[in-house]
């Protein structure tokens, strides 16, 4: 069998998004939102609820149960559609961690060292970690080369990961001397890759930090939205007449992007828009957009978390049709590595 040359390979996204607790506007807007247009360009699209990463710290099972259907929910309302994606969850198509092993034995100890996230995560704790969590960026990227996903949509914050999924492909073609594994390309794109805290400008809009107040999460009715941004972190100066205007205004700076990205227009036609504004004025505005985008796609949500039963269907048969695309990759690897596949199914 013939390895296809990386030139060959045809555009496949993949991505991922960890079930751990809710989803938040700073993954609606850095990722889901990119999942649904992409699949509506019709792209080959795989998306993922990556379980077995959010195990690398402690899950309450009953919750992670909750928080993956829920979240399998948020897809489906905002508008991933299972006929046209393949949307299921990680621990179904056991191909990902198979080749996650092999890229534990291709990845180096000092290059999982460097990773921000990790560092981030495990503190000042880090011996206290699990060897999950530092291994997790070789997950990932078997997550995304057991399909030979090419392009990758996220937010800001995975750029290192993506970068070592890319060095894992490398390393891994070189040491066999092949063609096999495609080199991915992250896309990082629209107003909002980076969605920060409505409490404090300088953090990201995280599913894990202790205060809800500075999250929205797809779960938030339309007061509970509404009540988030009026009461988002500002300063009293009115929006300037241009975007470098926003320099040092990291709260200001993240609620205009919000609007944007919202909005579906670039941060300059908000400043546009609202140039010489108070915050009385655009928070308002901006409530108003949030709750029109957002409440839908609760509400819906809500409507599909009726039925868990219907849900766990389409995990299941996006699972079998993941497995069916990742099992002859996985073969393939196998023989690669000198792996011997001699038992009959
Ligand atoms: P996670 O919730 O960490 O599994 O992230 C899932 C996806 O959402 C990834 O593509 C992240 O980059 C993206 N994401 C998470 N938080 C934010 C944020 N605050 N702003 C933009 N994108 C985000
Ligand atoms: N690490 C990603 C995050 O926390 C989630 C993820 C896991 C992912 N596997 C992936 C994203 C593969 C893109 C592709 O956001």
């Amino acid at each position: 069998m013939n390895d296809t040359p990386a030139a060959q390979f045809s555009k496949r996204i993949f991505s991922g998004i960890q079930p751990s607790g809710g989803l938040t506007l700073g993954n609606y807007l850095g990722a889901l939102k990119r999942f649904v247009a992409a699949q509506d360009d019709g792209v080959e699209t795989i998306y993922c609820l990556v379980d077995l990463h959010a195990i690398t710290v402690w899950q309450d099972p009953a919750k992670l149960r909750h928080a993956t259907r829920e979240a399998a929910a948020g897809f489906l309302a905002a508008g991933i559609d299972p006929a046209r994606s393949i949307l299921f969850n990680q621990s179904q198509v056991s191909a990902h961690a198979e080749l996650a092993w092999i890229f534990n034995c291709v990845a180096r100890m000092g290059w999982l060292r460097r990773m921000t996230q990790f560092k981030d995560k495990a503190g000042k704790h880090a011996e206290e970690a699990s060897v999950g969590l530092f291994a997790y960026p070789n997950l990932m990227a078997a997550d995304i080369l057991v399909y030979h996903a090419t392009h990758v949509p996220v937010g800001e914050d995975q750029k290192q990961h993506l970068e070592l999924a890319r060095d894992i492909a490398i390393k891994f073609n070189h040491d066999f001397g092949t063609e096999f594994f495609p080199v991915v390309a992250p896309v990082i794109e629209g107003a909002a890759t980076r969605v920060m805290s409505l409490r404090d400008g300088t953090k990201k809009m995280s599913k894990s930090d202790p205060s809800d107040q500075s999250r929205i999460n797809l779960t938030d009715d339309a007061d509970a939205i509404a009540q988030k941004i009026r009461k988002a972190r500002t300063d009293p100066e009115p929006l300037p007449e241009a975007l470098d205007g926003l320099e040092g205004r990291a709260e200001a700076r993240n609620l205009v992007n919000i609007y944007a990205a919202l909005a579906d227009i670039s941060a300059d036609d908000v400043i546009a828009q609202f140039a010489g504004q108070g915050f009385g004025a655009f928070k308002p505005a901006l409530a108003e957009l949030a709750v029109d985008k957002l409440a839908p796609i609760n509400a819906e949500m809500r409507r599909l978390m009726r039925d868990p039963a219907e849900i766990d269907r389409i995990l299941g048969e996006g699972a079998a049709r993941a497995d069916a695309i990742a099992r002859p990759i996985l073969a393939r690897t196998h023989e690669i590595v000198g792996l011997i596949r001699s038992r009959t199914p």
